[in-house]
């Protein structure tokens, strides 16, 4: 039966109806006015601008797609691809690039070794196919890979208590390294770096979780190596604790420890029970000789460290694009490396599942064909020596030039790199003075120097520090 409604109840309940109504209205006029002008906002900004012709769908699909990464701030340019874009600008005939580390031949053009040109010949005549690799790797090339740094005659490899995975160059070795040190060394966070170190060991460790730590490697006062500070900062490193060494022609300070030296830094490190991660990057750059250059790596082995391994194949074949590099951890047996090599299987899977094949198949086959190997060692051997040219040359023209400094640096330095001692500004200078492109360190890449512009960056180079 219907009641009654009371009058009173009636007005009452009409006013909230029209309230609520008021309200909805002054809402959706709000939303109408931010819709328009966020719309206006995109199509004079550079968002719409880049995208082309404006469409209202797209523009509606922008507007979110932008508001997800509103917060994302700009990020500094590379360091050292920054230089090479700045020197792509560059419109000057005279402008050399000494920033990037890549090998050039005399006429400073990009250098392909004989040896990958007949290494890729023989695979195209094979016609293999492109199946997936397994996720450690082409199992040719890993074994000769390890063979490489640790000797024909090494006591791990005969044993089998290493295990060694193919990467993606030296950059994701360091990578699959530091995210393995994250999982599995629980005993310390903490990872020395030489001061100064390459650039992207920071990130690359820094990224897996590690804690950054430094010790003294170099000496600007002679630029040369600081044995005593190396030693004296070892020697408080907390047991347990990861210490990074260059294996040869470290970078950037193109300075390595004499024989005698590395071998008191390997009594030092044992007794501190440190855990040692070698990265050779340039074996056979340094010296030409690929066994002198694994001399550190292969003494720490025999004094009964159980390294890990980063190696990349980039700059001693030339392999710069073909990405191929290997990860090895020593163990105490080859049990253990077995269940190490698991853990470093399902670590790999989900980053990129197995590594590419063409790089690994050349430096494969150079390795493992007797002839192109000869030819290689041919090659590296003539690369450093070219290198070691440069470096005498540029320090006989700074002294013909009048330079009265001691360039003596220049010559004993080894591997790819000069870190001349160039202050930031007289690097600058000689950017903008001679378009001399290389990082605000005073580092510069020997392998850009060649016998025909050594005399104008000695020119350069003394005109800034004279
Ligand atoms: C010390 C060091 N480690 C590792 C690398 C890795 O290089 P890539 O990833 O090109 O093999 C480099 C390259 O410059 C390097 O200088």
């Amino acid at each position: 039966m219907p009641t009654a409604v009371d009058p009173h109840r009636r007005r009452k309940k009409r006013a909230c109806v029209l309230s609520l109504r008021f309200i909805c209205s002054l809402f959706a006029f709000s939303v109408i006015l931010r819709l328009d002008s966020t719309m206006s906002l995109l199509k004079s900004s550079k968002v719409i601008s880049s995208i082309g012709t404006f469409s209202p769908s797209l523009g509606v699909l922008s507007t979110r797609n932008s508001s997800w990464w509103g917060g994302v701030q700009m990020g500094p340019p590379d360091p050292i691809l920054g230089v090479s874009e700045a020197f792509k600008r560059d419109t000057s005939p005279k402008k050399m690039n000494l920033g990037v580390g890549a090998y050039r031949d005399d006429h400073g053009k990009p250098f392909v070794l004989d040896c990958v040109r007949k290494a890729e010949a023989l695979i195209s005549s094979k016609q293999l196919d492109k199946e997936y690799l397994a996720i450690g790797g082409l199992g040719d090339f890993t074994k000769s890979c390890a063979l490489l740094a640790l000797g024909a005659d090494s006591e791990v490899l005969k044993s089998g208590r290493n295990i060694t995975v193919q990467t993606i160059s030296g950059t994701g070795s360091l990578c699959i390294g530091a995210n393995f040190l994250s999982r599995f060394h629980s005993a310390s966070r903490d990872v020395y770096l030489p001061k100064p170190s390459w650039g992207n060991h920071t990130p690359i460790f820094r990224g897996a979780g590690m804690q950054l730590k430094a010790y003294r490697y170099y000496d600007p006062s002679t630029c040369g190596f600081d044995f005593n500070g190396a030693l004296d900062d070892i020697s408080k490193m907390p047991e347990k604790s990861v210490i990074m060494l260059h294996a040869c022609a470290h970078n950037p300070t193109g300075v390595d420890p004499k024989p005698e030296q590395w071998k008191e830094i390997a009594d030092l490190v044992k007794k501190r029970d440190l855990l040692v991660f070698f990265d050779m990057a340039y074996q056979g750059f340094a010296s030409g000789d690929i066994d002198r250059d694994a001399w550190a790596v292969r003494h720490f082995i025999e004094q009964g460290h159980n390294i890990v391994l980063s190696q990349s194949f980039a700059k001693n074949m030339g392999l710069y694009g073909e990405r191929v590099g290997g990860f090895t951890v020593v163990c105490n047996d080859a049990e253990e490396a077995k269940r190490v090599e698991s853990q470093l299987k399902i670590l790999i899977r989900p980053m990129y599942s197995n590594p590419p094949m063409n790089g690994a198949r050349i430096a494969a086959t150079i390795l493992n064909t007797p002839d192109l190997y000869k030819i290689w060692l041919e090659e590296v051997h003539g690369m450093a020596n070219r290198i070691i040219k440069m470096r005498e040359q540029l320090a006989a023209n700074l002294k013909s030039e009048g330079s009265t400094h001691n360039w003596q640096h220049v010559i004993d330095q080894i591997g790819m790199f000069c870190f001349t001692g160039l202050k930031p500004e007289q690097v600058e200078r000689l950017t903008k003075e001679f378009s001399v492109y290389m990082t605000k360190d005073g580092r510069i890449s020997m392998a850009g120097v060649t016998s025909g512009n050594v005399g104008y960056l000695a020119h350069g180079i003394h005109a800034v520090t004279k």
